[in-house]
């Protein structure tokens, strides 16, 4: 029988023998896999554990700093890479939904290969990776069909690097790996975060992407969130977030007319994000929501609420 402290007893003495005094890195992202597979290796480990954790400027509000704070807390040897704006300087100018996607990974891979050089003697690449991840890159990628997206988190990195791959959580499911992290004393604040992308709001602003119109969406989105939270309503939703449309629509301030931008909120139910229903939000929540951003986010005078399932919709709108 399954259990997650035999799990990480197992995994943790197999590291051990597999790693044996190399040294390894790791790419944090904030989200539950890469921080479990840290924990799980740092146990193994300790420092020779080596965690980077980039700022691609794509992030939800005040991400960064508060995860990075959350990681050293539970002593992780991390370092945090602000490379926002290396990230916006090279997606300026670009709205095509693909062409984004690979930049954000090409950029990724150039930042994370510099810090990891950075790291003497490093031998192995640790990687968040669970199955479904596997599942959905093979199918996307490999199948008859022509690639949806590209995810750019799985076996993302240059070959000269010439690290060999870990994979601890690649048999787990996303429960097992929450499972796998609470047995370990992780903090539900992180094990029970929403899913979020690697190209991040890079990916939920439609159109070529700026920073006034990253930090205008990170409002949207916080407002959102913790509406969320407050309602109770986070833990029973498997994934939200907003999305900047590249819509401007006219509305009334006052006396005075305005002509802003549209988000979009979404929300959906999903056990691995193949499939995924849209959630019955409370109209109360949303109408609360949707005063509270029009009110205090400038630059955006409507809201509308995405009722669409996957498929067809995907969930992620680029
Ligand atoms: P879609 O939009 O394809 O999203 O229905 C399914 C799930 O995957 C997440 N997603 C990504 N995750 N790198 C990631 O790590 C990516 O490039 C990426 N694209 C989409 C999405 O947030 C949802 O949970």
């Amino acid at each position: 029988d399954w259990t997650p402290d035999a799990f990480v007893e197992t995994t943790v003495r197999e590291l051990q023998g597999e790693i044996g005094d190399d040294k390894v890195i790791l790419g944090l992202s904030g989200g539950v896999d890469s921080s479990v597979a840290a924990i799980l290796l740092n146990k193994a480990i300790g420092n020779r554990l080596h965690c980077i954790f980039v700022n691609n400027g794509l992030l939800r509000k005040n991400e960064f700093e508060t995860v990075l704070e959350q990681y050293k807390g539970m002593g992780l040897n991390v370092k945090g890479v602000d490379a926002s704006a290396r990230f916006l300087e090279a997606l300026a100018g670009e709205s095509e939904p693909e062409k984004k996607r690979k930049i954000i990974g090409r950029v990724f891979i150039d930042v994370f290969d510099d810090e990891a050089h950075q790291v003497e003697n490093a031998k192995w690449l640790a990687q968040g990776t669970i199955y479904p991840d596997r599942i959905e890159s093979v199918s996307a990628s490999g199948g008859p069909s022509a690639t949806i997206k590209s995810h750019h988190n799985v076996g993302g990195l240059p070959d000269y690097m010439k690290l060999k791959i870990v994979e601890p959580l690649k048999l787990l499911f996303k429960d097992e790996v929450r499972r796998v992290g609470a047995s370990m004393g992780m903090p539900t604040g992180i094990l029970g975060r929403h899913p979020f992308p690697g190209p991040g709001l890079g990916i939920r602003i439609l159109g070529d992407i700026t920073a006034e119109k990253v930090s205008i969406l990170q409002e949207v989105d916080a407002i959102f969130i913790e509406g969320l939270k407050k309602w109770g309503l986070y833990d029973k939703v498997w994934q939200a977030g907003a999305m900047l449309l590249p819509v401007n629509s006219v509305g009334v301030m006052g006396d005075e007319r305005t002509y802003e931008k549209c988000v979009a909120l979404r929300a959906v139910e999903s056990t691995d994000g193949m499939t995924a229903d849209w959630v019955n939000l409370p109209y109360e929540f949303l109408q609360k929501v949707s005063n509270d951003i029009i009110n205090k986010v400038k630059g955006v005078n409507r809201v509308v609420y995405d009722i669409s399932s996957k498929p067809p919709a995907t969930i992620e709108w680029e």
